[in-house]
């Protein structure tokens, strides 16, 4: 039996309680958070024997072999630096820290202590995005070209994830003195995982990032409303590519949209994850002269939580690990540092 514990009880922890509990020979054991009532309330729902609202307090009084790390951002290094410390393997949420050197340092000290590590870039979990990598791989659409991918919400406009002019869940996420990378960091980190996984590493990066005003001098209670809200990327990949890449919280219309297209010299794919999570569109061999594309189903595969728990069982950890949530987190700091100088910037 594995043993677990989630650390940060909020919105994001419902899906890890539930996921685990969907895998047999695991088990949540404990839950902490720095608002007890929070944990308790939580470890009620979710039938989970012990709340703590003190970490040292639960490494020290409960025996597990790792945590979910499901804190906000800027509370994602010290969290999973202290489980490390404990000796408690980590799958730790997105983006993995808020800059590259504190996401190697993570890295570095889960490695040293040889411990799994693992980062949540959950939408992998998506069995289109391992088929495309798997038929990119085997050559089915040729060498690739260009790349479009867009990652779209909308809940500065839409009421349909609540209020985020009276919730701390979101206000956090708007204000860069909370630890907040904008959307870039919050669910950028994801489409350009989404756009580098089946493709390969990005070279060079162009970014330019927007915060629309959105309340009188930008500011609710003590949160300042500084982060982006909007970005366009381009990117180069080491292999040529070329690809374009923009996430917004102002997509209107659009609650939580997820779009890769990648076309090769021999065809072309789309994965579209509000159409479907289990199949992609492909158009390759003579289909391309007349643009004719055909839907593919995929195979299923284990999501990041089973992921985590089989690399604890085996000893051999699975993707996507610190190392990799590091490399992305380059990527998101070459974003800011091209946004600031007006440049492209070589990773
Ligand atoms: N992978 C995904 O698809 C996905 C989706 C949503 C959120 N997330 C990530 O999950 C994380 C949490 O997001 P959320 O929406 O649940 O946020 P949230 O604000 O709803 O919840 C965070 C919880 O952590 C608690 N907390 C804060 N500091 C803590 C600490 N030091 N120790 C223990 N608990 C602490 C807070 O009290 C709160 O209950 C973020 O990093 C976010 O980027 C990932």
């Amino acid at each position: 039996m594995i043993k677990l514990a989630i650390v940060g009880t909020g919105g994001m922890a419902k899906q890890h309680a539930e996921s685990y509990a969907k895998i047999p020979d695991c088990q949540v054991v404990a839950v902490c958070d720095v608002d007890y009532a929070k944990a308790q309330a939580f470890a009620k729902n979710h039938a989970i024997a012990k709340a703590y609202g003190d970490l040292a307090e639960m490494l020290a009084d409960c025996q597990f072999d790792g945590i979910s790390n499901v804190t906000p951002d800027r509370f994602h290094k010290p969290v999973t630096l202290q489980a490390i410390a404990a000796g408690k393997h980590v799958l730790c949420e997105k983006p993995l820290a808020v800059n590259a050197a504190d996401a190697y340092e993570m890295a570095t000290a889960a490695s040293a202590a040889g411990l799994i590590n693992m980062v949540n870039l959950s939408y992998r979990d998506a069995p289109a995005i391992q088929h495309a990598k798997t038929l990119i791989q085997a050559g089915d659409i040729g060498a690739i070209k260009h790349i479009e991918a867009s990652y779209l919400q909308s809940w500065l406009v839409s009421n349909q994830w609540g209020d985020w002019k009276s919730e701390d869940m979101w206000l956090w996420r708007l204000s860069s003195e909370h630890g907040s990378k904008g959307v870039l960091g919050d669910v950028g980190i994801h489409i350009l995982d989404f756009a580098c996984f089946p493709v390969g590493e990005a070279s060079e990066v162009y970014c330019q990032l927007a915060c629309f005003d959105k309340a009188p001098d930008n500011k609710i209670g003590n949160y300042t409303l500084d982060a982006n809200d909007s970005a366009l990327i381009q990117v180069k990949y080491a292999n040529g590519a070329m690809g374009s890449i923009h996430t917004t919280r102002w997509a209107s219309g659009q609650i939580n949209s997820l779009r890769l297209r990648i076309y090769g010299d021999k065809g072309g794919l789309e994965v579209d994850l509000d159409k479907s999570l289990n199949s992609l569109q492909i158009c390759r061999g003579d289909n391309v002269h007349n643009a004719v594309w055909e839907t593919i189903e995929c195979p299923a595969t284990p999501n990041n939580y089973l992921r985590f728990v089989n690399s604890i069982k085996t000893g051999i950890n699975d993707q996507p690990d610190f190392n990799h949530g590091a490399k992305m987190q380059t990527m998101i700091d070459g974003c800011f540092e091209s946004d600031r100088l007006k440049a492209t910037i070589k990773l």
